[in-house]
């Protein structure tokens, strides 16, 4: 399998070797591959003539140190992840001075407000560092279609706004959150997780659950205390946020409309680690 550390050669292999009509599947990553990456890059490989993925831990869109120091890294486990799957993989493994050319700085993007909820509320400059980045993987790769798990839902509204924005040429894909036996949305930070907190940390799922049943019957506000009133009766996981929102806006939810697609959003901390996850509520 070939493996780039170098956006030139990278650039130049797919330049020469794409045929006129082939088109190239992009899976972009920070690594600790699991099951939900390898579902993004199975598609990919199915949809697409050449599939690159990249892994490359992002230090612009981490707003706090001591989680970007700990974010999990094993780039030999991670292709050997990938070897299997086909030989249509190519995996780029850049470095932040590759990358960034000396200058480790994110542009700063206007995302039309959704950059102000949620994710954007609690990691200030998050969206600054996915924009940039992505948009540079996007310009050095020039995918035809770049996949993004809905785990991050805020995250790939944002990458379709930047497509927008930027008249980019991407089709992007958003697939299914993948997630452990006990419910729990498979993401490279549950490597962090002790087997305690990653048994407990079902209970995430479970709210998810029981405010999509609730939804149907109760109002948003009503919903937001009973699970507000969950995480009040325990110490061990810390919520952060919970927001019914609809799926286009990620605005918060007053009054249900029928016409709107709404979603619950939850970001939640164990020990300085933290989980997200979203379920889709009609
Ligand atoms: O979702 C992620 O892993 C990252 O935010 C991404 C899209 C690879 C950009 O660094």
């Amino acid at each position: 399998m070939l493996v780039f550390d170098s956006n030139l050669k990278l650039k130049t292999f797919l330049e020469q070797n794409l045929r006129l009509n082939q088109s190239v599947g992009f899976v972009p990553t920070m690594g600790a591959l699991h099951d939900g990456h390898l579902s993004l890059v199975k598609k990919a490989i199915v949809e697409n003539d050449l599939v690159v993925i990249s892994i490359f831990v992002n230090p612009t869109q981490f707003n706090n140190k001591e989680d970007l120091i700990k974010y999990p890294k094993d780039i030999q486990k991670d292709i050997q992840k990938i070897e299997s799957l086909s030989s249509k993989v190519i995996v780029f493994t850049p470095s932040a001075d590759e990358i960034y050319q000396g200058k480790i700085e994110s542009q700063h993007f206007n995302f039309d407000g959704i950059e102000n909820q949620m994710e954007g509320k609690f990691r200030p400059g998050h969206f600054d560092g996915v924009g940039t980045i992505v948009k540079k993987l996007f310009s050095i790769i020039q995918p035809n279609k770049a996949y993004f798990g809905e785990k991050d839902f805020q995250q790939l509204q944002i990458v379709k706004k930047l497509v927008e924005k930027e008249n980019l040429n991407v089709n992007i894909i958003g697939c299914p959150v993948f997630r452990e036996k006990n419910g729990l949305a498979m993401s490279s930070r549950n490597e962090r997780l002790n087997p305690a907190e990653r048994k407990n940390a079902a209970m995430i799922y479970r709210a998810l659950k029981m405010a999509k049943k609730e939804f149907k019957v109760k109002s948003s506000k009503q919903v937001l205390d009973l699970v507000l009133n969950v995480f009040n009766q325990q110490t061990q996981f810390q919520l952060e946020y919970f927001q019914i929102a609809d799926e286009t806006q990620l605005s918060p939810c007053i009054r249900k409309s029928k016409h709107k697609k709404y979603r619950a959003f939850i970001a939640v901390l164990v020990n300085n680690i933290r989980l997200i996850d979203t379920i889709s509520l009609n």
